[in-house]
């Protein structure tokens, strides 16, 4: 379902070509749940950001079911990634002003969902990871793990495919960062397919394949004691 052929990302700086990934080849199936690992810089975020379609390769196609995203136009890009992709950051990226609620609401915005609709799938999905006490808590009255559950649930309104997660757990102490990742454990359970970005062996164990990225190439891709 999301097919990445022969990618390559290059920034222009000054006079200099950079490149940052090179020869990205990867497919990832509905139901996979991959952890891509690699050191600071191997480029995991800019590999993400292009699996999310928030930024263009610059040579190579990415497919998403089949769909060649560099011949969609800029909307029906923006649409794929708000209706089919879930993103969830390291460090939250929440709407400071902005109760739980609100923020979980938010996205439904583009789905065409009434405002009632919204109120109730949102408050649903909060429960659903454990906050229903705290709907209109704003981020800074949440606790780390409390504003990443949120950001998941803000990811999952539009019910994506996939949910990319890159680096959830980096902000958290390894006890709240453990229960961020049986969340999403138990939402790869549930069907969704999930590609997650972190630097913590023992989060990458609980998926079913690990790729290792090296200064811009996968080195290694190898499934897991998990896989089925
Ligand atoms: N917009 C950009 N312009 C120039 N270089 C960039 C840009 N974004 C990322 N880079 C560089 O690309 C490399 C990979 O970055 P990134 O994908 O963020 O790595 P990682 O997530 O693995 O730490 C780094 O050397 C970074 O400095
Ligand atoms: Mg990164």
């Amino acid at each position: 379902m999301m097919q990445l052929r022969s990618i390559s990302k290059a920034y222009q700086l000054g006079e200099e070509e950079l490149t940052i990934l090179h020869d990205i080849n990867l497919t990832v199936l509905r139901g996979d749940y991959t952890a891509i690992v690699g050191t600071s810089g191997s480029g995991k975020s800019t590999l993400m950001n292009i699996l999310g379609c928030l930024e263009q390769p610059s040579t190579g196609e990415y497919y998403f079911d089949a769909r060649a995203i560099s011949k969609l136009s800029d909307n029906d890009r923006t649409d794929l990634r708000n209706l089919q992709i879930g993103f969830v950051f390291q460090q939250f990226n929440l709407l400071p002003r902005l109760s739980a609620l609100q923020n979980v609401m938010l996205p439904m915005v583009y789905a065409g969902y009434s405002p009632l609709e919204r109120r109730e799938r949102a408050e649903t999905l909060l429960e659903r990871v454990g906050l229903a006490d705290r709907l209109a808590n704003r981020p800074n009255q949440l606790s780390g793990g409390q504003q990443q559950r949120v950001a998941i649930a803000r990811a999952l309104v539009n019910q994506p495919q996939v949910l990319l997660a890159d680096e959830p757990t980096g902000a958290l102490d390894s006890r709240t960062g453990g229960e961020v990742i049986e969340l999403i454990s138990g939402l790869h359970a549930g069907g969704l397919t999930i590609v997650l970005v972190t630097h913590d062996a023992s989060v990458a164990q609980n998926s079913e394949r690990i790729i290792q990225i090296q200064d811009g190439r996968i080195t290694a891709d190898q499934q897991t004691r998990n896989a089925a």
